[in-house]
């Protein structure tokens, strides 16, 4: 019989993977030996099957070593790596498997800020932002179309040029980012400028990445929500703009065709909210549907079968 300590040495190609995963047995938290085990298993294999030069190999570790270098509380290069790998996108959808009714989830992206300014309902965030008016107005509901009050809006978009206020090293101030409420019937509208197309930043790592492989770096053009309210799961996602140049080939693949909408037209006139304008403006009208969460969609049920029990 071979001992362990014979098992523990010469390791070739491949053996070295059984006695790597070997070495993760008493891991105590399950969870953490789950992942550590598939890692070690799928990265051997990966090495396994490009069989990377010494060169390659330390190509790859100066490559992540200078993607964290470049994280700082304003740039997010791992999330961008994420990004652009889909990788992001994947946890979104497994772990986004909303009612069938609620409006799609799509990816946070790097630009999101906490705590944004709050705005009151109705307000104009465009701050000193030039671009063409855009006046956005919606209902947030649950999934069974009951409005929802005073959930938490928040928004973030890019400015005319494709740019957020994070990467404008003058902008002192939040600009294009604030949280609402819904109102007591599940309203929300507010003012704004048009987004435009951007890059992602491809002056870093990533941007290498792309350029090595001839991808580009643009994201069509969105409006980003994140709503947050009791009872209902979060919600991230983006509205984008219909006809952009890039809703085939965004650079983080989260375009949904159902999260695309027309942002129209407008003649100078009256605003559905009274304000009169001297411009061409566009126009969004887009509501959002939240899953209830599971406990909320329990208790629902419950009632429901107790208001059947006394009728
Ligand atoms: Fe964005």
């Amino acid at each position: 019989m071979m001992s362990l300590r014979t098992h523990m040495r010469d390791f070739d190609e491949n053996n070295i993977t059984a006695a790597v995963i070997d070495r993760y047995k008493n891991t105590p938290d399950p969870r953490l030996k789950q992942i550590m085990t598939s890692l070690v298993q799928h990265l051997h294999d990966f090495v396994r099957d490009v069989e990377p030069t010494e060169a390659e190999w330390g190509k790859a570790i100066d490559f992540l070593t200078r993607t964290g270098k470049l994280c700082t509380d304003k740039r997010q290069e791992f999330i961008l790596l994420s990004d652009t790998l889909g990788v992001s996108m994947l946890v979104d959808a497994i772990n986004h498997r909303f009612s069938k009714d609620a409006t799609e989830s799509t990816v946070m992206g790097p630009f999101y800020v906490q705590n944004p300014p709050d705005a009151a309902f109705g307000a104009d965030i465009r701050g000193g932002a030039q671009g063409d008016p855009l006046y956005i107005d919606g209902s947030i509901l649950s999934e069974d179309g009951q409005p929802v009050a005073d959930a938490i809006i928040d928004v973030w978009h890019s400015n005319a040029e494709g740019f957020y206020d994070v990467q404008l090293p003058e902008a002192e101030e939040p600009t294009l980012r604030a949280r609402f409420h819904s109102d007591a019937q599940g309203r929300f509208r507010f003012w704004t400028i048009m987004p435009k197309f951007y890059p992602i930043p491809d002056d870093g790592t990533v941007g290498e990445m792309l350029k090595a492989s001839a991808r580009h770096p643009f994201r069509p053009a969105h409006v980003h929500f994140m709503i947050v309210a009791d009872g209902h799961e979060t919600l991230v996602t983006h509205v984008f703009v219909d006809g952009d140049q890039y809703l085939d080939s965004d650079a983080v693949f989260a375009v949904k065709n159902s999260l695309i909408r027309d942002f129209t037209r407008e003649a100078p006139g009256v605003a559905p909210d009274g304000r009169k304008i001297d411009t061409h403006w566009r126009k969004l009208h887009t509501d959002f549907v939240l899953s209830k969460t599971a406990a909320n969609r329990a208790a629902t049920e419950q009632s429901r079968a107790r208001e059947q029990a006394v009728s």
